[in-house]
C-alpha cells in the first residue's frame, strides 16, 4: 500500500505553492506507507524528480521536496512491495529519457514478463520495482507513433494486477494522467486547480468536491478540466453525474470515514487479500522447493501470527499430507539440540521485527536449517535474515490488534499448501484448479461477509460487554479460529477469553460454565461438525449462552444456538479467513461499547522487540 497525490493548477489559484501542497498531502497519506518518498514536476517541458529513502520529514530536509518549482506535480509515499526501501526504488520512476514520470500504488503482477520484453527492446531499468515497467511501456508505445494519451491507455491495457497511477509526460505540461484498478483513487475538484490522490485527506483542506474513480477508468486532469473514460469500452463518462460533496472532518478522513483504524483495517481485508494474491510469484515456488526437500518442517511465530501458523500446520497435514511442527517463537530454545541441516523453519511475522521470532530464526539458521519468512514489511529483519520470503500485501496496519495481516498470512499459507498438495501428487489437476479458484473467490466472500455480519456482531458485542469470561470452542481448522477470536476479545475489550478444542472442554473448562456464560462456537461445514453440535447441547444443558459462527448452508446448528452469526459458505479448509471476520468485529464492538480505544489497547505495543 502506498499513497499518491497529484496537483495541477493555474498560477495564483492555490494559496500555497503546489509543491508545498503536495508535501502536506503526502504527510496526510503517510499512514499508507512511509519508507521512502518522492515528487516529480513538469517545468519548461521537462521533468524534475526529487526522491529518497526515509520519512517525508527527513527526505524533505535533504531534498527540499516542497520547494520543487512547477504547477503540475505528482508525489508518492512508499510502502515497499517489490524491492527494498532505497533511494533508487523510491517513486516517481522514469523512462529511459526522463520524459515520463510515474507514481503507483498497487502491484503489477506481470511486471517480470514486461520487463524482460522491454529490456530486449533496449530499455534500461534502474530500480527493482514493478512500477518502473509502466514508464518504459508508455515510452515504448510513444516510440511506435502513438500520441501520449493513447500510449498511456495502451500501457494500462497491458497491465495485470492492481494499480492507482499518476503519470506526467513532459510534452503535456499541465496534464496528470491517471488510471485505477483495485487500488483507490479520488479526484478533487478546485477552481483553477484539480487533484488526484489515493485518499481524500490528502487534499481535504483545498476542496470537498470529489469524484471516486472506478476500476478500469482512466483519464487526465488539467487545472480546469477532468477527462474520464472506461479504458476497456472507450465510453467517456459525464463527470457531473459523479461529483460528491463530502462533509468529513480531517480526522474522520484519515480513517477513511471509520471511527477507528481497526474497523477500517477489518474492512480493508478484501483489498488486502486481493493484493496478497496478486503479489504471489516466484518466491512461493522457491518456498515450496525448500519445503519439499525438507527433513522436517517447523512453523514459528508469536500471537496472531502464530494462529496463522496453526492454520498452516492444519492445511499442510490435511491438504498436502505433510506433518509440521508449530511452536510459539519464544519457546525456541527447546530445539537447540534437535534441529539440524535439512530442517526448514517457516517464520511468520507481520512486522518482520518481533524479537522472539527473530531469535528462533537465528537459532535455526545457526543449526543449519533453512528459513522461509512470511512477512508484511519488505526489508525488515526477519525477511533480511531468511533464505526465502513470501510477502503479504496487506499494507501498513495501524491498529495494534492484527486483523488484515492475519487473513493475508492465512491466504499465503493456504496458497502454499494447495500448491504443495498438487506438486506432490496428493491432488489432481482438477482439484488443484478448483481449490485455487476457491482462493481467488475469497476476497469477494470476505466482502460479502462484512456486509452480512456487521449488524449481528455489534448487537452481540454489546450484549456480552458486561461479562467477565467467554469461551471460544472449535474443532480441527476451527481451533486456530477460536484461538484468534479469543485473543482479539481479550486484548482490546479486556474480557477474559479462552479458546479450546471443543472436545477438550469436557476435560475441565466446562466446570466454569453456569447460567448465561457466553460460549462462542466455530462451526465449520466439515466432518467434525456433528461433534460440535453435541458440544453445543452439552453447554446449553449447563445454562451457557451459546453463540455460533455458522455457514449459510447450515441447517442444524442455527436451531440449537441462542445466537447465530451467518457467514457465506466456503470450502471448509479455507474457512479461517471468512470465520475470523465476525470475531474481529465482535471484539471491536465489545471494546467500543465498554468505552475503550481499540486502536491502542493498554499494555500492548504493535511490535515487540524485547525478549
Ligand atoms: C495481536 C497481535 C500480536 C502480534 C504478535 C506478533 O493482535 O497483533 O499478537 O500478532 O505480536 O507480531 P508480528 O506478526 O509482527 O511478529
Amino acid at each position: 500500500m502506498c499513497g499518491i497525490i497529484g496537483i495541477t493548477s493555474r498560477p495564483g489559484k492555490v494559496p500555497e505553492s503546489p509543491a508545498f501542497i503536495v508535501r502536506k498531502g503526502l504527510e496526510r497519506l503517510e499512514y499508507r506507507g512511509y519508507d521512502s518518498v518522492g515528487v516529480a514536476s513538469i517545468v519548461d517541458y521537462s521533468i524534475i524528480v526529487r526522491k529518497g529513502k526515509g520519512k517525508i520529514k527527513d527526505v524533505n530536509r535533504r531534498k527540499h521536496l516542497d520547494r520543487v518549482p512547477g504547477y503540475t506535480i505528482i508525489g508518492h509515499t512508499r510502502w515497499a512491495t517489490h524491492g527494498r526501501p532505497s533511494d533508487v526504488n523510491a517513486h516517481p520512476h522514469i523512462d529511459c529519457n526522463g520524459v515520463i514520470a510515474v507514481v503507483h500504488n498497487g502491484i503489477i503482477q506481470n511486471y517480470l514478463e514486461l520487463r524482460e520484453k522491454l529490456t530486449k527492446l533496449g530499455h534500461k531499468f534502474r530500480s527493482e520495482t514493478d512500477t518502473e515497467v509502466i514508464a518504459h511501456l508508455i515510452e515504448h508505445f510513444i516510440s511506435e507513433g502513438l500520441k501520449p494519451y493513447d500510449a498511456f491507455k495502451k500501457a494500462i491495457r497491458s497491465l495485470k494486477g492492481s494499480f492507482a497511477l499518476g503519470v506526467l509526460i513532459s510534452s503535456e505540461k499541465d496534464k496528470i494522467f491517471f488510471a485505477r484498478k483495485d487500488s483507490p483513487l479520488i479526484i478533487g475538484l478546485g477552481d483553477g486547480y484539480n487533484f488526484i490522490a489515493s485518499d481524500i485527506p490528502a487534499f481535504l483542506e483545498y476542496t470537498r468536491k470529489v469524484i471516486i474513480v472506478h476500476d478500469f477508468e482512466v483519464g487526465y486532469i488539467t487545472p480546469d478540466s477532468v477527462h474520464l473514460e472506461n479504458v476497456l469500452t472507450g465510453e467517456v463518462i459525464d463527470i457531473n453525474k459523479r461529483i460528491h460533496v463530502i462533509d468529513w472532518t480531517p480526522d474522520m478522513a484519515a480513517k477513511g470515514g471509520y471511527p477507528h483504524f481497526m474497523l477500517k483495517e477489518i474492512h480493508e481485508q478484501p483489498r488486502a487479500l486481493k493484493d496478497t494474491i496478486h503479489g504471489l510469484g516466484v518466491e512461493v515456488e522457491n518456498a515450496i522447493k525448500l519445503i519439499m526437500n525438507a527433513n522436517r518442517i517447523f512453523i514459528t511465530a508469536a500471537g496472531t501470527s502464530f494462529h496463522a501458523g496453526l492454520v498452516g500446520d492444519y492445511l499442510f497435514n490435511i491438504l498436502a499430507g505433510y506433518t509440521s511442527i508449530p511452536f510459539i517463537a519464544s519457546e525456541y530454545s527447546k530445539y537447540k539440540n534437535s534441529v539440524g541441516e535439512g530442517d526448514v523453519l517457516i517464520a511468520i511475522s507481520q512486522s518482520g521485527e518481533t524479537i522472539d521470532t527473530l531469535m528462533a530464526l537465528r537459532l535455526f539458521k545457526k543449526l543449519g536449517a533453512k528459513v522461509i519468512a512470511i512477512s508484511n514489511v519488505v526489508g525488515s529483519a526477519i525477511p533480511r535474515e531468511s533464505d526465502v520470503t513470501v510477502y503479504t500485501r496487506a499494507g501498513p496496519e495501524i491498529g495494534v490488534a492484527a486483523t488484515k495481516t492475519f487473513t493475508s498470512q492465512v491466504m499465503v499459507l493456504s496458497w502454499i499448501a494447495v500448491k504443495l498438495a498438487y506438486y506432490t501428487g496428493r491432488i489432481d489437476e482438477t482439484t488443484y484448479k478448483s481449490l485455487l479458484g476457491d482462493l481467488h473467490r475469497v476476497p469477494e466472500l470476505a466482502n460479502k461477509t462484512l456486509t452480512l455480519v456487521e449488524g449481528e456482531t455489534k448487537l452481540i458485542g454489546e450484549e456480552i460487554s458486561d461479562r467477565h469470561s467467554v469461551y471460544y470452542l472449535g474443532r480441527g481448522i476451527g481451533v486456530p479460529i477460536a484461538l484468534e477470536g479469543a485473543l482479539k476479545l481479550k486484548e482490546i475489550a479486556y474480557i477474559h477469553a479462552e479458546a479450546y478444542p471443543a472436545g477438550e472442554s469436557k476435560h475441565g473448562p466446562i466446570a466454569l460454565v453456569e447460567d448465561g456464560f457466553p460460549v462462542i462456537f466455530i462451526i465449520v461445514e466439515d466432518e467434525m461438525k456433528k461433534h460440535i453440535l453435541g458440544n453445543i447441547e452439552e453447554m446449553k444443558a449447563r445454562g451457557a449462552y451459546t453463540i455460533g459462527v455458522v455457514s449459510d448452508e447450515d441447517k442444524e446448528a442455527r436451531k440449537l444456538l441462542d445466537r447465530a452469526i451467518t457467514v457465506p459458505y466456503i470450502e471448509p479448509v479455507f474457512s479461517p479467513i471468512i470465520y475470523i471476520i465476525p470475531l474481529q468485529l465482535l471484539a471491536y464492538y465489545t471494546a467500543v461499547k465498554k468505552g475503550y480505544d481499540p486502536d491502542k489497547p493498554r499494555n500492548l505495543a504493535k511490535t515487540v522487540t524485547v525478549e
